[in-house]
Parts: structure tokens; C-alpha cells; sequence
């Protein structure tokens, strides 16, 4: 059994050789609750040939766990404040849940004092280790915490646009799983695209735009809030042990593999996900991209919304502007 399973490794890694570019993906705050599942996935995604994990406690163990997974990408570890750079060297992608979670009764921006700095700092070593790379930001609050990075990056002249994102995919995620459950579809044919930001009523599903379904006025009420504030569900079911870490993990995994077969060279790869915009007054927003082999290729617009819809992101847009003047603000402190 262990020989055909080495076997098929084996043969995996040789076609991953001829046929693929392979990627050195790094995620700093890897020990964490979103890090280490989040890991585990890279480590069996056949596009990263090398994972390099970083976080101030406990990297090295979470290190020598995984790299006795048979999958072809090679593990590192680096741990303690301070030593970002020396995981980043060669690094083409960076993805970062590094910072603290909510607890109960908490807002993701007041998360805002504790990770802001984080953020910051981990941005400032990315400037200097990987200036190329593609980032990919979890740590929240998203809405402010990307506007950080981008300011940072800015301050060493090595922001590109196209390859600083912020990761919404788990509202994206959850808008199917609950959109599915509420129409009695198979999950895996139900796509609904959310656009805005990362934060309660921030987060807008369109759900006047998925094909082949039909809500009542009070189904697209209850659907709303629920993936606006499907992440509190998380937080008081976990009750103070922090938010959600494993549908992070998987919308964070899944996102970082659409982005690698960009890069890749595969085309059409769409996907929400938060960058510098134009589309409304926000300088960040959320809307479907295409991912290329520079990292986002093309932000798209939202298209045609519902009343409903447009009322939400009228009263969406000035909060997200203040949320990213507020990232900026501190970045230039
Ligand atoms: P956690 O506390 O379990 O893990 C965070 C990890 O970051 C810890 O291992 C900690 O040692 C590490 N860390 C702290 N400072 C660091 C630094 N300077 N450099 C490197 N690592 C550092 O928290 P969890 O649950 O993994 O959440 C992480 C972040 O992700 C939080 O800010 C949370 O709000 C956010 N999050 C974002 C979501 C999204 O959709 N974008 C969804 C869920 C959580």
C-alpha cells in the first residue's frame, strides 16, 4: 500500500517537473489557527515545490510535521520576532494570517490596534526579501490591513497593484455553501459573487445575479446578513477560542491554487478577491479579477445590481473609504 502510494508520488512529482512551473509559496503566522491547516493544504497542492513557514512561536515543529506528508513540496521553518526576511528569500507568493482573532462581542477593527503593526512590519520584510512577490493578506481587518501593506510596500518603491490582494474568499465561500442549502442545489454548481470588502456590512453578495435561482424578498434579506455575519456564527460557537480557522484555511488554499495556475500560465482564472480599484469610490474593493501571470490581470466591474443590492453598497463605499484612510493613516505614522 505505502509502495503504491510512494509510487504514485513519485510519478506525480515527475509530471509536476515537465509539465508545471512549481512555486516557493512562504505563509507567515503558520503556527496559527488559520496557519496550520492553511499549510497542510499548500503542502498537498502540486503547484508549490517549496512551502517556507514562518511565525513568532512553534514554526519549527509545525515544519518538521508536515514535511513527512509525501507530496513534493520541500517544508522550512523560521521562527522569532523578527527573522520574516529569512523565510521570504525566493518566495513567489506570500500569504499572511499572522495576527490576532476575535473574540466574542469583538469588531474585525478592533482587531485594528494589535494587527495594523503586524501587518505593517511583515510588509516592510516582504519589501526586502521578496520585492516580486505575489501577496495574498488575511490578517484582518482585511479593509484596512491590505491599504497598510500597499502604503508600506509604497514607502521601499516596490508596490505593484496587481500583486497586492486581499482575501475574501471565505465570504464567498460561505454565500455558496448557505445560497446551495436555501435553494436545494448541489454546492458545487452554485457561484455567487460577492463584492465590497471584508467586514459586516461591507461584505455584498449578488445574489440577484446567480443563474437559475429564486429568492423571496425575505430569503435575500436573511441570506445577506447571514454571509455578511457568517463569521460571528464562528466566533460565539467557538465562544472566545478565536474565529473561523478551517473554512479560512480552505478559502485561503483555494484562492493561493487559483493564483499558482495563474501564474502558471492557465487562463480565464476568475476570482473575487480585494485589490486597488477603481470601479467605486473605495481605492480598495472587491470584485471579480482575472488572474494572469502577473498576478491580477484585469478587475472587473460588478455589473447590474439590485435595488437592494445597490442600497447596501451605497451605504458600503463611505465606510470602506474610511476603513482604507484609516489603514493609510497609520502606515504613514
Ligand atoms: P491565531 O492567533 O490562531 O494565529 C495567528 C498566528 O499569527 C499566531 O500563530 C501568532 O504567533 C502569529 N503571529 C503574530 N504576530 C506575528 C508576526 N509578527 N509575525 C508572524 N506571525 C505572527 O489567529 P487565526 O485564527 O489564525 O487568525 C489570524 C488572522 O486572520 C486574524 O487577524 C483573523 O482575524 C484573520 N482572519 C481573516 C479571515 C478572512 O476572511 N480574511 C477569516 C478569519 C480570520
Amino acid at each position: 500500500m505505502m509502495h503504491s502510494f510512494a509510487a504514485r508520488a513519485a510519478r506525480a512529482a515527475a509530471s509536476t517537473k515537465t509539465v508545471r512551473k512549481a512555486s516557493n509559496v512562504a505563509v507567515l503566522g503558520a503556527a496559527g489557527g488559520i496557519g496550520q491547516p492553511l499549510s497542510l493544504l499548500l503542502k498537498a497542492d502540486p503547484l508549490v515545490s517549496g512551502l517556507s513557514l514562518y511565525d513568532v512561536v512553534n514554526t519549527p515543529g509545525v515544519a518538521a510535521d508536515l514535511s513527512h506528508c509525501n507530496t513534493p513540496a520541500t517544508v522550512t521553518g523560521v521562527t522569532g520576532v523578527g527573522n520574516a526576511e529569512e523565510a521570504l528569500k525566493g518566495a513567489d507568493v506570500v500569504v499572511i494570517p499572522a495576527g490576532v482573532p476575535r473574540k466574542p462581542g469583538m469588531t474585525r477593527d478592533d482587531l485594528f490596534n494589535t494587527n495594523a503593526s503586524i501587518v505593517a512590519s511583515l510588509a516592510e520584510a516582504c519589501a526586502k526579501a521578496c520585492p516580486n512577490a505575489c501577496y495574498l493578506i488575511i490578517s484582518n481587518p482585511v479593509n484596512s490591513t491590505v491599504p497598510i501593506f500597499a502604503e508600506t510596500l509604497k514607502k521601499h518603491g516596490v508596490y505593484d497593484k496587481n500583486k497586492l490582494i486581499g482575501v475574501t474568499t471565505l465570504d464567498v465561500v460561505r454565500a455558496n455553501t448557505f445560497v446551495a442549502e436555501n435553494q436545494g442545489k448541489d454546492v458545487r454548481d452554485v457561484k455567487v459573487d460577492v463584492i465590497g470588502g471584508h467586514a459586516g456590512t461591507t461584505i455584498i453578495p449578488l445574489l440577484s445575479q446567480v443563474p437559475s435561482t429564486s429568492f423571496s424578498d425575505a430569503d435575500i434579506e436573511a441570506l445577506t446578513q447571514r454571509i455578511m455575519f457568517g463569521g460571528d456564527e464562528v466566533v460565539k460557537a467557538k465562544d472566545g477560542a478565536g474565529s473561523a480557522t478551517l473554512s479560512m484555511a480552505y478559502a485561503g488554499a483555494h484562492f493561493t491554487s487559483q493564483l499558482l495556475k495563474a501564474l502558471d500560465g492557465q487562463s480565464g482564472i476568475q476570482e473575487c478577491a480585494f485589490v486597488e480599484s477603481s470601479v467605486t469610490d473605495a481605492p480598495y474593493f472587491s470584485t471579480p479579477v482575472t488572474l494572469g501571470p502577473g498576478g491580477v490581470s484585469e478587475v472587473h466591474g460588478y455589473g447590474t445590481l439590485s435595488a437592494y443590492e445597490q442600497d447596501v453598497l451605497d451605504k458600503a463605499v463611505p465606510d470602506l473609504i474610511a476603513q482604507a484612510e484609516k489603514g493609510i493613516a497609520f502606515a504613514a505614522k
